[in-house]
């Protein structure tokens, strides 16, 4: 099956927060105890989520976003139009910078919703999180 078979029914924004609460329970978060949960929107309407994964090197721990948008990639979807990010903290919990880079240039100007167990925190648009990005553009 491809990343693009059967019709889907249009995800609420709700809905998109409540898969990424959900994919934060797998978190392996042994170290940190920071558990993350990501939730990304496809072009056609599949969402594929994320969770931190991390380990005992410490240093190649990937975050919730990242696993998101390489399994939606490795899935063979090619277009994307929102993603959730969930944390049980009152601050919202934005993308590090190496998930924006990497949102960018998968994702282009993706909206992202931020979240925590109870509530929507915030909404922004990735080209506002990472101003003057560095793309293939540039190559
Ligand atoms: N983390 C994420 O998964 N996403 C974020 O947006 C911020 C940080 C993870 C990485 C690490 O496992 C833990 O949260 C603490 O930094």
């Amino acid at each position: 099956m491809s990343a693009s078979d059967g019709a889907r029914l249009p995800v609420t924004g709700a809905q998109l927060v409540a898969a990424a609460r959900r994919a934060r329970e797998h978190a392996r978060a042994e170290y940190s105890k920071f558990k993350v949960g990501a939730a990304l929107e496809t072009a056609d309407g599949s969402v594929v989520t994320g969770c931190n994964i991390e380990n005992a090197t410490y240093g190649l721990t990937i975050c919730a976003e990242r696993v998101a948008m390489f399994k939606a990639l490795s899935e063979g979807h090619r277009a994307f139009t929102r993603i959730a990010i969930v944390a049980d903290t009152a601050a919202p919990t934005p993308p590090c910078g190496a998930c924006r880079q990497i949102l960018w240039e998968f994702g282009g100007n993706l909206e992202v919703t931020l979240a925590n167990l109870t509530e929507h925190i915030g909404t922004h648009r990735l080209e506002d999180l990472l101003p003057l990005p560095f793309d293939s553009r540039l190559l």
